[in-house]
């Protein structure tokens, strides 16, 4: 039965890394190589990616998400004492064919079967988006990508949720969100978006602005909450 709210749905809209895509997954197919840090680079190598895309774009220095996950990567690799060039090069080639979450293509079909409009609005560049897709097989369930990359700022600017509502032409408040990132759910959120925050890792609410209309354990059980 859809939820309130989310009862005049007219595009679901996806957040990419970490809500599609298993960015843990790039580490995971070189644990061998990297040994017992595996886990505290994997997690720093994110921290680390989304802390430079915010403080960039308050210094608004911005660079694609592709320039900055490899500074990120650089940094995280220095911390945990890794020196291996081939290393990084291998890591940040699997970031462009990260594994989709298993849940990720079901609730894509069940929203497409519906006629559902579906989108995905990430940070990320438009080559590592398209790749990214191609790679995990979603192609033929995602109907559009929009990158940050023509607004030249990292999410949770205005502008970058914007770039949504222009293309798909669907007003704010009939849009979807639906981030496992809980700062990037509020961020939507606070632009006007409905939100689901799909919550796969059991983490605390985020103290931000924005109402977050709705936390589901999956993506399973999106298509139920706009009733597609
Ligand atoms: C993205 C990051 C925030 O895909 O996960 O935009």
């Amino acid at each position: 039965m859809t939820a309130p709210g989310f009862d005049d749905i007219g595009a679901c809209v996806f957040d990419a890394y970490g809500t599609l895509f298993d960015f843990n997954s790039a580490v995971d197919r070189c644990r061998g190589r990297i040994g017992g840090r595996a886990d505290e680079l994997s997690a720093l190598w994110r921290q680390k990616q989304l802390q430079y895309t915010w403080l960039r774009s308050l210094m608004g220095r911005f660079v694609d998400f592709w320039h900055v996950t490899g500074e990120a990567l650089d940094h995280s690799m220095k911390v945990v004492g890794i020196d291996d060039p081939a290393l990084r090069a291998e890591l940040m080639q699997l970031y462009l064919s990260l594994e989709a979450y298993p849940d990720a293509r079901g609730c894509l079909e069940r929203l497409k079967k519906a006629g559902t409009k579906t989108a995905i609005l990430s940070n990320g560049s438009m080559t590592m988006l398209v790749s990214a897709v191609k790679n995990a097989g979603l192609d033929d369930v995602i109907d559009a990508i929009y990158s940050v990359d023509r607004a030249e700022i990292f999410k949770p600017h205005h502008s970058v949720y914007q770039i949504a509502v222009d293309e798909l032409k669907v007003p704010t408040q009939r849009i979807s969100f639906q981030s496992a990132n809980g700062w990037d759910a509020h961020g939507a959120a606070a632009f006007g978006f409905r939100v689901a925050w799909i919550n796969r890792f059991g983490q605390p609410a985020e103290a931000l602005p924005g109402d977050i209309q709705a936390e589901l354990s999956s993506l399973a059980d999106l298509p139920d909450l706009v009733g597609a």
